[in-house]
């Protein structure tokens, strides 16, 4: 599944103006608290990393699988992708400029939710740009194949942005922006811009 989904997301990010628009505005973000390292968890087969480190970051992505990580480090050979679990980000306090979560929140269910916010938290320098992406809706369901027909087993969660906001609130971050992406649409989604608070 893993190799599939690198071959659908190789170019995912073509012919997405919103999400590039995004993804700039958090490269200027990070660069205007001062730059460094920025992890891109839940990085699935790292186009987003990559696209990151193209815009000048130093990027790098952690992902719970280690086949995504196999076909991360393969298909952008010299970047860093680390096995890790956003539940217990392998990283120091502090040690990050900037985080991103692209689409991978939507795997975590809402008792979860708050933790994975700390751990983010705890690994953003204060002052440190968040940028997250996911599924907007309020159902949850279990997905039982996809990318090319593969059997997985796999919830996801649709959740509201103002409910993300909250709890981005509750975990200490300051929510800067939001964009809804595709509202109209059968897959809508929204991408939060928000910020360590000291
Ligand atoms: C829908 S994919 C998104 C991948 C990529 N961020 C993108 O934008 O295309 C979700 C990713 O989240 C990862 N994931 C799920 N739970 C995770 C966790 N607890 N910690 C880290 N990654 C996780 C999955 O392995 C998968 O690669």
């Amino acid at each position: 599944m893993a190799d599939s989904y690198a071959d659908q997301l190789r170019d995912g990010l073509d012919g997405q103006p919103y999400l590039l628009a995004a993804l700039a505005l958090f490269a200027e973000l990070v660069r205007g608290a001062g730059g460094g390292p920025v992890a891109d968890v839940g990085c699935g087969p790292g186009h987003v990393t990559a696209h990151l480190r193209d815009s000048g970051l130093d990027a790098f992505g952690i992902d719970l699988s280690p086949a995504m990580i196999e076909a991360a480090r393969r298909e952008h050979p010299g970047l860093r992708f680390d096995v890790g679990s956003m539940t217990a980000l392998p990283l120091a306090d502090a040690s990050v400029a900037g985080l991103i979560a692209f689409w991978s929140l939507v795997h975590v269910p809402d008792h979860a939710l708050p933790g994975v916010l700390g751990q983010f938290r705890r690994a953003l320098r204060p002052g440190g740009p968040l940028l997250l992406g996911f599924h907007t809706g309020d159902s949850s369901r279990l997905k039982t194949a996809g990318y090319g027909g593969h059997a997985m087993k796999v919830y996801v969660y649709r959740r509201q942005p103002a409910g993300v906001a909250a709890a981005l609130r509750d975990a200490g971050f300051a929510v800067e922006a939001q964009l809804l992406l595709g509202p109209d649409g059968s897959l809508p989604g929204a991408v939060l811009f928000a910020r360590r608070q000291p």
